[in-house]
């Protein structure tokens, strides 16, 4: 019954993400979506999280940047946004598309009630208001700290790989609620910066 009740569940999890990805393909969160929801994956395993919220959670948070113009999306969020409001319109956009894919393969709505207010307060909501949703804003922002990340980040805000690593750690101790997230925060960051160093090393085979 329960192999029954979790093979559901799977088979449920990838119609989300099917459904999802027609709504994915701006802003790169297509592959920002992937790589969180791998982190959360994580998180969860961790942090004891209910996998249940945590991926439809993830899977869904950013769908609502289908609904912003492409043009007006570098306005809204990153160090240099000057129109915060877009943000918003990201995560309200966000909840409409989540709820009809959520109702479309037939979720239960109690979780459906939880995952949306964590879609709806995933950017704008300052506090986190479960362990689930600290796992979802943490996996979000831990995504900054992956390879992909920090190549797509630095390229969009026009940073050197200098300054871009110096955004990650200055905001380390601000941005994650659990502990499980900061400290891999931590390991990737550490792993960039040993990437940019090994880059600027002049090569002895070259130089020859
Ligand atoms: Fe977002
Ligand atoms: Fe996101």
């Amino acid at each position: 019954m329960r192999a029954h009740v979790k093979k559901n569940m799977k088979a449920r999890i990838r119609e989300i993400l099917e459904l999802a990805e027609p709504f994915l393909n701006t802003r790169k969160n297509d592959i920002h979506t992937r790589i969180s929801i791998n982190l959360a994956f994580q998180l969860a395993r961790i942090e004891n999280g209910d996998l249940d919220i945590v991926f439809p959670a993830i899977i869904l948070h950013d769908v609502g940047w289908k609904k912003v113009p492409e043009e007006l999306q570098l306005k809204a969020f990153g160090p240099n946004a000057s129109s915060p409001e877009l943000n918003r319109t990201h995560e309200l956009e966000g909840v409409k598309i989540a709820k009809e894919i959520l109702s479309k393969v037939s979720y239960d709505p109690y979780k459906t009630s939880e995952i949306i207010e964590i879609i709806d307060g995933h950017d704008s909501r300052k506090t986190a208001i479960s362990l689930n949703d600290s796992i979802v804003k943490d996996a979000d922002k831990l995504w900054r700290y992956s390879k992909e990340g920090f190549f797509i980040d630095t390229k969009r805000f026009g940073e050197t790989p200098e300054e871009g690593l110096g955004r990650l750690r200055t905001n380390l101790d601000t941005w994650f609620f659990t502990n499980s997230a900061r400290a891999l925060a931590e390991k990737e960051l550490t792993q960039r910066e040993k990437e940019l160093k090994e880059e600027e090393r002049p090569n002895p085979i070259r130089g020859h």
